[in-house]
Parts: C-alpha cells; sequence; structure tokens
C-alpha cells in the first residue's frame, strides 16, 4: 500500500463537551503533511445557537460534513437514533477509522456501529472511571474502551482502570489532554465578563469584585427535587458572601422552572444567564475566586487554569485534578459544600500544578501516532 495516500477518519461529534475536543484533532489532521485527513459527522444531540453554532464558531471547527440532526431524546431513543442514522454514512464514506471522543450517548453510538462492521474505532479521552455506573456517561465510557482499537488516554491512571477491565496496554497511549489544547489556545481570547453581562442586558458588574462561577446539569444534581432544591438553598446562602455567577444548561432551566425554584435565586446574590458559548464562559472562569460545578471538562480546566474547583459530585472520574490539580470533590452535602467553600475564601484554596501532557500539544500526539497506526 502506497504510505503516502491519504486517510480518511471519520470523526464523531454530538454534544458540548466533545466539541473542545474534536477542534485540537482537526486543525491537526488538516496541518500540511499529514496522511490522515478529517471527515467530520455532527449528530445533532446538541442543537441550539447556545449548545453548538457558538462553540463552532468560536472553536474555529469547521462546519460539519454531515449533521445526522437526532436532537433530543430518551438515552434508548438518542442512541438508537444516532446508530441508525450513522450507519447509512459509516457505509458510504467507508473511513480508514472512526475517531470518537468522550462519553456522550453519541460516542458510543458511532463506537458501536463501526465496531460491528470492523471498521477500526479510536477512542479519545479513553479509560477514565468514576466508578459509578449511576452516570449514564460511566456506562458510555466502559463500553466504548470495550470495543475500541486504539485509546488515547490524558491521564497515567486511565491505563490502570483500563488494564483491570481487560484491556491490552498495546492498544492504549498516553497522549495527554485534548481539552487542554484548546484552553491554551484561547484562553487569551477569552470574551471579556462585561461584554457578556452587557449582551444579555444585564446591569450588574465583576471586573471589581470577587465573584463564584456555578455550573451545573447532572441528571444526579438537577433532576430531582429535593437534591436540587438543596443545592439551589446552599448555594443562594454562599452568593450572601460571594456574588455568584450562574449559566444555567437547558435541562437545568427546566427543572429550576419544575420545581418553582427560579424566585429563590433571582432574589438571591446569584445572577443567572443562558447557556454559554466556550470564549465568553472561559471569560469568568479564569477570573472566578472559585468555581462550582458538576461538569467534568471544569475540573479539567480550572486545574490547568490554577483556579479552586469544589466538585458537586459525589466522585470523579478524573482523579488527577484532585491529587494534582485545584479540585476538591463534596457531593450535594450542604455542609460539606460550605466547608469546602469556607477554606477557599480564607485560604484561598489549592493552587495545584498542571498534570502532565496538559501542555497543549495532545492534538498533535494523537495526529502524530495515527499517520503512522492507520493502515
Ligand atoms: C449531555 C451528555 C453529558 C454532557 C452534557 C453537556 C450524555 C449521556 N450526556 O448531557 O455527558 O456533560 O451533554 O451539556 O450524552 N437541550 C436543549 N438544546 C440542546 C441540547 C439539549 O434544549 O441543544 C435540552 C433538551 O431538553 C434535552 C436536554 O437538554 O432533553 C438534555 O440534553 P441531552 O443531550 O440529552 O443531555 P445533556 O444533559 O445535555
Amino acid at each position: 500500500m502506497d504510505s503516502t495516500e491519504n486517510k480518511e477518519i471519520l470523526c464523531i461529534v454530538g454534544a458540548r463537551p466533545n466539541f473542545t475536543k474534536i477542534a485540537p484533532i482537526i486543525a491537526a489532521m488538516k496541518s500540511k503533511g499529514k496522511r490522515v485527513s478529517p471527515y467530520l459527522l455532527h449528530t445533532g444531540q446538541h442543537y441550539d445557537e447556545a449548545m453548538k453554532a457558538s462553540f463552532f464558531k468560536q472553536l474555529g471547527i469547521p462546519e460539519p460534513d454531515v449533521d445526522l440532526e437526532v436532537g433530543s431524546g430518551s438515552h434508548a431513543v438518542q442512541t438508537a437514533d444516532v446508530m441508525k442514522k450513522f450507519e447509512p454514512v459509516l457505509d458510504e464514506r467507508n473511513p480508514a477509522a472512526v475517531l470518537v471522543v468522550g462519553d456522550v450517548n453519541s460516542t458510543i453510538a458511532c463506537a458501536l456501529v463501526a465496531a460491528k462492521k470492523g471498521v477500526p474505532v479510536i477512542h479519545v479521552e479513553s479509560g477514565l472511571r468514576s466508578y459509578d455506573r449511576g452516570m449514564p456517561e460511566e456506562i458510555n465510557r466502559v463500553l466504548t474502551d470495550q470495543i475500541s482499537d486504539l485509546l488515547f488516554t490524558t491521564e497515567r491512571s486511565a491505563l490502570d482502570n483500563l488494564k483491570k477491565e481487560g484491556v491490552e496496554s498495546d492498544r492504549v497511549v498516553f497522549v495527554g489532554n485534548v481539552m487542554i489544547d484548546t484552553l491554551m489556545k484561547n484562553v487569551e481570547k477569552a470574551i471579556p465578563m462585561a461584554q457578556t453581562l452587557s449582551d444579555a442586558n444585564i446591569a450588574a458588574n465583576f471586573e471589581n469584585t470577587e465573584f463564584g462561577l456555578i455550573t451545573m446539569h447532572r441528571p444526579s444534581n438537577v433532576d430531582d427535587e429535593v437534591v436540587l432544591s438543596s443545592l439551589i438553598n446552599t448555594l443562594t446562602s454562599l452568593s450572601e458572601q460571594l456574588p455568584m455567577i450562574f449559566p444555567v444548561h437547558p435541562r437545568t432551566r427546566g427543572y429550576i422552572e419544575k420545581y418553582g425554584l427560579l424566585d429563590e435565586i433571582e432574589k438571591s446574590n446569584i445572577t443567572l444567564l443562558p447557556p454559554l458559548g466556550y470564549l465568553h464562559l472561559l471569560g469568568f472562569m479564569k477570573k472566578a475566586k472559585v468555581v462550582l460545578t458538576d461538569s467534568g471538562g471544569i475540573q479539567e480546566e480550572t486545574t490547568a487554569l490554577g483556579v479552586p474547583c469544589i466538585t458537586l459530585r459525589e466522585n470523579t472520574e478524573r482523579p488527577i485534578t484532585i491529587v494534582e490539580g485545584t479540585n476538591t470533590i463534596v457531593g450535594s452535602d450542604p455542609e460539606k459544600i460550605i466547608n469546602a467553600f469556607d477554606d477557599i475564601m480564607s485560604t484561598g484554596g489549592k493552587t495545584g500544578c498542571v498534570p502532565e501532557y496538559w501542555d497543549g500539544k495532545a492534538a498533535e500526539r494523537i495526529v502524530e501516532y495515527l499517520d503512522d497506526w492507520v493502515k
């Protein structure tokens, strides 16, 4: 076979956290002299301007070659729709491999279709484990890793997790964190907070004040009335000490309204915003005194930025952010949240250090490896 022949890699994105991961991979594949070239497929799992289009624009991701437009649905419906609509595209393109990132429903759906057709599957961000099967993402991670041919990891602990599940080490390559590639490339381009607030017609000004940033969208935190009410209650009371900004995911907005919690938030020192684009959120994240979140990616981004993070979950699949970074896990227990918050207010919190290979070059390492690996 001609080793200079161009090889198409069918790259999959579906939901918001996928976009930050695929951006540097596509850019690296498109750089000069590469054997592999991307064909970009968006499943349409996330479709709103704020959940999709603004990420593509801000991160310079080319418009997808195909959009399956699956939209929202139960896990079964969404996963099945992606699978059904993905199969004919895979047949038509006949790529050298399918590359999936992260742990969303689109990730497992496309990996499963490809694996059963004998098309090699590449998984970026493999081996992360929360060991909590109540999280839909954990099921997606375990299954995707089992059926992947090549597994790229972001931290060394991932290999131990994979070995325990019988994945051979020679399929696993530690390359670092592509999301941090995106962060490093964009941190100076972050949109100033004042601009985001004025665009949203919000008079509050956070330029000369310390503030906290909240993000929350996990079903375990937002779907249940008792859990969500308790979290909102704790956060509104903390906002008396430190004003907070809270861009609200559509899922969370729905439950806040359903459970009648909007009034309590609006009376507090929490400023609500619609979901933000990547550069908009970064403008707040890099200046925050503390970030309170249940996101996976934000635990890593705050570690890379050196900003203290309180994680509103019982566990994390990204332990390096605890051991080396700025992250503290507290779950949804009010006392633990308040203790971690008080500690940050009085000591400034963990300073941490940036983990190995979170250096802005993970995507380059991936593409260099693929250029040799792909048949
Ligand atoms: C998904 C991922 C999660 C990721 C999150 C980031 C899975 C299992 N979960 O969760 O890992 O952290 O994305 O946002 O894949 N909606 C809109 N507009 C959109 C998209 C969604 O309004 O563009 C609303 C719909 O009401 C939808 C709900 O948000 O039902 C949930 O969307 P979905 O994609 O099912 O899951 P997320 O909670 O976003």
